[in-house]
């Protein structure tokens, strides 16, 4: 009887969640958004709807973004809104995703399905949310655990911790997706997470079959292409960011890319000029300023006696233009910079890392003081040979005059030499032990 009574009281919730639905109807249809009406004062923003004749799911889902004394105005996720005056839509639950550790090797796109032909993907036990707050920041631990991530120039120059944040700046095409995925490769992660926002479909691919190869065992790619909704490639770094959380909370020590950040701050930016924000930095409606920093901070160290994130970060730097909002935003909140330099590039100096003008904030916790001064004299040797570049190559400096550059002449190549490192090749164990063996030989 007791169990009869209490059948009944389950069927009767879960009757009453589909008998209350809030719902409204379709008044206006545009190209990048739809208008809402009679959802009353029950909708609240980021709400996801789903549309009548497809309510289930499918991309025919979306969120509000906007809620006016009119109605509400709704942004869905699929390429196209497929949608007339009166189609009316219902409210659905919260977006939900529940990562599990069963996703490592798998590939699935910013709604958290699998596009990989793998079959499908089994739920984990607990829902991670994909707005989640980051960490309490006194309730975080330090960020203190040097990494070896077997890419030489880092290690040397710009050395990193378990937990710290970092973005790689550069033009499109010198060498950040590659050098994203050589740190896949790095030794001391228990998973990685990677979000490609903004890829043309052939990029994803070279990069799943190319640099990223070695470490799809131990990844979950979220891939959210260019010609996708601006809204699936918004939420594709918070899905990829939800995954790495829940690992987090394993206890896992967890490596997060995101290539670009840009590319997602152009998404945010569609979004919000679609609600109706004004724009105010270069087209920039001002919640990309806010979003971005929340985005960001999710990565870094867990609370005491959790995993870490560490984050990497792709940012693109058009042209010149060092001035870019976005650049500097995201400049801001990360604790360090690695700049990859077209010049370098065009030497065929790959990683083409301008090692003076990166800085990893977290260095000082990684170096030992012998260390910490060796690469002090090497940069202050490569910036003698780099600012008398000209004149030499003018034949204005004769050897001979000054022996600090001429040790500079004979050792900067030599070091650049060192630094070169290509995809396939080994990750370095102990950078200054090779750099050391190399000017030697
Ligand atoms: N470490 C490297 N070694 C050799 N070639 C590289 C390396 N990194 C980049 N490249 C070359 O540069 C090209 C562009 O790199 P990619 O990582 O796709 O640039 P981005 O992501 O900045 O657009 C690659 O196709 C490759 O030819
Ligand atoms: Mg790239």
């Amino acid at each position: 009887m007791a169990d009869a009574i209490e059948r009944l009281e389950r069927a009767m919730a879960q009757a009453q969640g589909h008998l209350v639905q809030v719902g409204g109807h379709v008044r206006e249809v545009s190209a990048s958004a739809c208008r809402i009406g009679g959802v009353g004062p029950f909708v609240r923003l980021g709400d996801r709807m789903g549309f009548e004749r497809d309510g289930d799911g499918g991309d025919q889902i979306g969120e509000i973004v906007r809620i006016d004394a009119e109605g509400a105005t709704l942004k869905t996720f699929g390429p196209r809104i497929e949608a007339g005056i009166g189609t009316r839509v219902f409210r659905l639950g919260a977006a939900e995703l529940r990562p599990d550790p069963a996703w490592k090797g798998r590939v699935i796109d910013a709604l958290g399905r699998p596009i990989d032909g793998a079959g499908p993907l089994g739920a984990g036990a607990t829902a991670a949310p994909l707005d989640a707050d980051p960490p309490a920041a006194f309730g975080r631990a330090r960020v203190r655990r040097p990494l070896v991530t077997g890419v030489r120039a880092l290690d040397l120059f710009t050395p990193l911790c378990a937990g710290q944040r970092i973005g790689i700046f550069a033009g499109s095409g010198v060498g950040k997706s590659t050098l994203l995925a050589m740190l896949a490769d790095a030794e001391g992660f228990d998973s990685v997470v990677v979000a490609l926002v903004g890829e043309r479909g052939r990029e994803v691919r070279e990069f799943l079959e190319g640099p990223i190869a070695k470490a799809r065992a131990r990844s979950v790619i979220v891939v959210s292409t260019g010609d996708e909704s601006p809204m699936m490639r918004r939420q594709a770094p918070k899905v990829a960011l939800s995954v790495a959380e829940s690992f987090r909370d394993r206890g896992e020590s967890v490596l997060l890319i995101i290539d670009s950040v840009t590319r997602y701050a152009h998404a945010a930016r569609d979004v919000a000029l679609a609600a109706g924000e004004p724009a105010v930095a270069r087209g920039y409606p001002p919640s990309v300023f806010s979003d971005l920093p929340r985005l960001l901070e999710r990565a870094g160290p867990g609370l005491d006696g959790q995993g870490s994130i560490t984050g990497v970060f792709s940012v693109l730097v058009d042209g010149d233009d060092h001035n870019d909002p976005v650049a500097d935003a995201i400049r801001g909140t990360l604790d360090g910079h690695v700049v990859l330099d077209r010049a370098i590039a065009e030497q065929g100096r790959y990683p083409a890392m301008d090692l003076l003008g990166s800085i990893s904030r977290l260095a000082s916790e990684v170096w030992t003081p012998e260390q910490r001064d060796l690469v002090r004299k090497l940069k202050a040797m490569m910036a003698r040979y780099e600012e008398t570049r000209d004149l030499r190559l003018m034949g204005g400096y004769r050897a001979g005059t000054d022996a600090e550059l001429d040790q500079a002449i004979g050792l900067v190549p030599k070091i650049y030499e060192a630094m070169r490192q290509e995809p396939g090749q080994a990750p370095s164990r102990d950078a200054f032990l090779e750099l050391a063996q190399s000017l030697r030989g």
